[in-house]
């Protein structure tokens, strides 16, 4: 008798789930046909907002902060250093009022404009094509340009496209020269307008698709044996009509691309302060980051309808989160602060990125500097760099690396009785070395994860974690390092098997060596 249930308890340890022990079973699979993670997946957006380009990136060749072309150096390093893919401009919204030939030739003689969709400020065009182009080059990243289709031409689009493409011969290529650059520089990614059923122009999804099917149309590039990229406006978070009728009406000829922009918010009508927020806002607002999950989902099953080849890859080219600004700026700025909420919203974006990464072949965060989750923040000759910044270099180990998928029950995050799920992790290999950046969106209870490696043979693994005491903890100008990566060793990997516990709130990245 004593024996019998000396067996049973046995076997009913053996067989409880690991949950019971308060413990998660990760399981990574080696699969040759897993795709391989698009470091474009990690691009960026700067758009004539606030001070994203002016007293931002771009602080003028006279200026007494060091700069390159005007460009200031510390942002270039620091962009450099998270190994900046592309970077999208002009907008956003400012994209469909911009008339390219504005911002070219001598500066002084440029018109300037009334920015009309971010606080009416004056806009003195100098910052131009040359100006970005000539940035992208610097910084190793791939120009991806948002052409104005809202209100501008064929002509004047197609003539942007000779202009920064073709080699000479062409009226547009000789005036390039005369401003200055002979050689042309070949820009690949091309946006066909931005939120055209909203900035862009407030269009119907089917007027839209007829209009793309035009300007797409008369996109020539004549030095890359016409090998554009070009993009369509995509849809708003889960308007699925949206796509539907992108992917039905657009010849397979004539796209490369659909967008998609979500931002992540506690509520749309009341965005909250950026570092001033309870438990139940953040969960809210990481509610709307998880759903970039489902929204990745649907719009895929549609796009698999009509395209199951995937040969049209689905562009996130704007998501981030989006408060109030900070007290005392401009409203029509987007000036804010970024904590570790930030961090979680980029941690597990990325992760759903990566996971999703046979479809997802391009992400933008909104935006690069001073403009809603910045990676950068500027205060005159002071820069910091916000933890939103450190996620996006813990991750550069995915850049381009091949996925490896992973499979496993996340233990639950709840508040109020809702609950969302606290662990998200993404994996993938590159030069034969494993890499897996895991993070826990609980603002309470840590996590322990067991990992289980076998089929891939890791032997030494070293990691970093981003964490800190409060949620709401940021850098700021007198304290830029209060939150920054740390080395983190608290992890056992023993025979294949590794585990590790994580602090609440936090993101931990683990590379083989
Ligand atoms: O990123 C800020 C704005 O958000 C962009 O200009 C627009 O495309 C979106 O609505």
């Amino acid at each position: 008798m004593k024996n019998k249930l000396l067996f049973t308890l046995l076997i009913g340890v053996f067989f409880i789930p690991n949950a019971f022990f308060g413990q998660t079973s990760i399981k990574l699979t080696k699969n040759e046909d897993a795709p391989q993670i698009s470091k474009h997946i990690y691009g960026h957006f700067a758009e004539h907002l606030g001070r994203a380009i002016y007293d931002g990136l771009y602080v003028g060749e006279d200026s007494k902060i060091p700069n390159t072309d005007g460009v200031r150096n510390d942002l270039i390093k620091a962009l450099k250093d998270i190994q900046i893919p592309n970077l999208r401009w002009p907008g956003g919204c400012f994209a469909d009022t911009y008339h390219w030939m504005d911002g070219i030739g001598p500066k002084e003689d440029r018109p300037s404009i009334v920015n009309a969709w971010w606080g009416g400020v004056t806009e003195d065009n100098s910052f131009g094509t040359h100006d970005f182009l000539n940035l992208c080059e610097e910084l190793g990243a791939e120009p991806y340009l948002a052409a104005n289709v809202g209100s501008g031409t064929v002509k004047e689009f197609t003539d942007w496209i000779q202009y920064v493409n073709h080699a000479e011969g062409s009226p547009m290529a000789e005036l390039r020269k005369e401003n200055g650059k002979e050689e042309p520089w070949n820009v690949k990614y091309w946006g066909v307008g931005n939120e055209m059923w909203g900035c862009g122009g407030n269009m119907t999804a089917e007027f839209y698709a007829n209009l793309y099917r035009q300007y797409a149309t008369f996109m020539t590039s004549w030095e890359n044996d016409n090998n554009l990229y070009r993009i369509a406006s995509g849809a708003n978070q889960d308007d699925y009509h949206w796509t539907e009728v992108l992917m039905r009406d657009i010849p397979k000829h004539l796209i490369e691309g659909v967008a998609l922009h979500s931002y992540s918010y506690v509520e749309w009508q009341n965005k909250g302060s950026a570092t001033d927020f309870n438990e139940e806002q953040y969960f809210s607002t990481m509610k709307t980051a998880l759903f970039m999950q489902e929204l990745i989902d649907k719009h895929t099953d549609i796009m698999d309808k009509y395209d199951p080849k995937k040969e049209i890859d689905l562009i996130v080219d704007e998501w981030g989160g989006w408060y109030e600004v900070e007290e005392g700026t401009n409203p029509g700025f987007l000036y804010q602060q970024n904590t570790m909420r930030d961090a979680m919203i980029a941690g597990v974006t990325l992760n759903i990125f990566n996971n999703e990464s046979d479809r997802v072949k391009m992400g933008n965060l909104a935006q690069t500097v001073n403009v809603l989750q910045a990676v950068a923040l500027t205060e005159g000759e002071k820069m910091l760099l916000t933890p939103t910044y450190h996620v996006l270099k813990m991750y550069t180990v995915h850049h381009d690396a091949q996925l490896l998928p992973v499979v496993f029950d996340s233990p639950e995050y709840t508040h109020n009785g809702e609950t969302l799920p606290a662990v998200s992790v993404s994996a993938s290999q590159k030069d034969e070395n494993v890499n897996i950046s895991i993070v826990n969106i609980d603002s309470e209870k840590e996590n322990t994860v067991e990992i289980d490696l076998a089929e891939l043979e890791v032997n030494n693994m070293t990691a970093t974690i981003l964490t800190s005491e409060n949620l709401q903890d940021h850098n700021t100008f007198d304290n830029p390092e209060k939150i920054k990566v740390s080395g983190f060793d608290d992890f056992k990997l023993r025979r294949g098997n590794l585990k590790l516990t994580l602090p609440p709130f936090s993101v931990v990245v683990l590379e083989e060596k």
